[in-house]
């Protein structure tokens, strides 16, 4: 009988902090009938400098576990797709681990950018799958605007912070769970979206690092042109893999970048409007936080049932892309 990983809660956290496009304007070379035309976005929760990755993380944790019964010395594993974790080390889910008191769970964080929640979601599910864990802890969180240049109005209108989390647990047989995943990556578009200082190629502070970028770089034409084919790709991979149809998707939740690219991919893929879910106007781009934000407000809003079908795709800096299918 096959062993499934299935979702038993959900959590989410945004900062109380609102930037509109009206505040941008201020900010930057800008308007509202801009940003809005060419991404979608109205606006975007904002951490202040006190507040970190790992706390929107534990606030989203905590929530999912209260909805799923799991006390957190039950959690046997956390799994943190996160590329803005507090510090270069440790992991953040370290940091997770310990605020709720996770006393017998590993950790680790996984960086694939705005894929990171789908990664983590598939490494999970495949410790699930093969008995190593009977349950995870899997979170995406992201605070890009501690990164984002400011002075570069072709990316700092793009971005929030934002974090999602859920609880996965091992059940045998039945229908419900994660079906299929799918996870891609092409190193060769690295130069497409990336921070060059803070790592070891260009360490801060480092004379090495002069003249190279501290924020937020990305050549917007060519990640849009790589973001609708990704998502097809993607989609179409793990519905052959599931030996399902567009047809038998109930809800479509993508990674929220930009309204436009989302209705690009939904048409390739023949999804009526009102099977994908969009919220992109309020968060922006939250990079690993976006797709555990969306279903956590599908779920609220009643558009994602228990045994529904429910798309789930994402891509990013990497290049990396990938999708998981799931009943939910
Ligand atoms: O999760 C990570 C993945 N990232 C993404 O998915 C983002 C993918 N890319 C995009 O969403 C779009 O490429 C953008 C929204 C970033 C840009 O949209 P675009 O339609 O590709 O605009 P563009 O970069 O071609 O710029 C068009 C014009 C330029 O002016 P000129 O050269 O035509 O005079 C820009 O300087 O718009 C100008 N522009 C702006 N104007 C007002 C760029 N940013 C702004 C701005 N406000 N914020």
């Amino acid at each position: 009988m096959a062993r499934r990983a299935v979702v038993h809660g959900i959590g989410h956290a945004v900062p109380a902090h609102v930037l509109s496009n009206a505040d941008l304007e201020k900010v930057v070379d800008t308007n509202d009938a801009w940003i809005m035309q060419r991404t979608g976005i109205r606006e975007r929760r904002i951490t202040t400098a006190e507040e970190t990755t790992s706390q929107l993380a534990t606030t989203a944790s905590l929530e999912a576990l209260a909805s799923a019964s799991l006390a957190p010395e039950d959690v046997e594993m956390i799994v943190c797709g996160t590329v803005t974790g507090d510090m270069l080390f440790p992991a953040t889910s370290c940091l997770v681990q310990s605020s709720i008191g996770a006393k017998r769970a590993g950790a680790f964080d996984v960086g694939a950018a705005c894929a990171g929640f789908i990664y983590s979601v598939a490494v999970a599910t495949a410790m699930i799958e093969t008995g190593q864990i009977s349950n995870a802890l899997v979170i995406g969180a992201d605070t890009l605007t501690k990164f984002v240049d400011w002075t570069d109005r072709a990316t700092c209108v793009l971005f929030g912070d934002g974090a999602g989390a859920v609880v996965l647990k091992g059940v045998e047989g039945g229908e419900r769970g994660v079906l299929k995943t799918a996870l891609l990556a092409d190193g060769g578009g690295a130069c497409h979206i990336d921070i060059e200082v803070g790592g070891s190629r260009y360490p801060a502070g480092a004379a090495v690092s002069e003249g190279h970028r501290r924020g937020i770089f990305m050549a917007g034409a060519e990640v849009y042109r790589f973001a609708v084919v990704a998502m097809g790709d993607a989609c179409c991979r793990v519905l052959a893999d599931a030996g399902m149809s567009i047809e038998d998707v109930d809800l479509f939740v993508p990674h929220q970048a930009n309204l436009r690219i989302i209705e690009s991919a939904a048409k390739r893929l023949k999804l009526p409007p009102e099977k994908v879910f969009v919220n992109v106007e309020k968060y922006g781009n939250t990079s690993g936080g976006s797709i555990p934000l969306g279903l956590y407000e599908a779920v609220e809003q009643g558009r994602l049932r228990e045994g529904q079908v429910v798309m789930t795709v994402g891509f990013g800096a990497g290049l990396v892309w990938g999708a998981n299918l799931i009943r939910w």
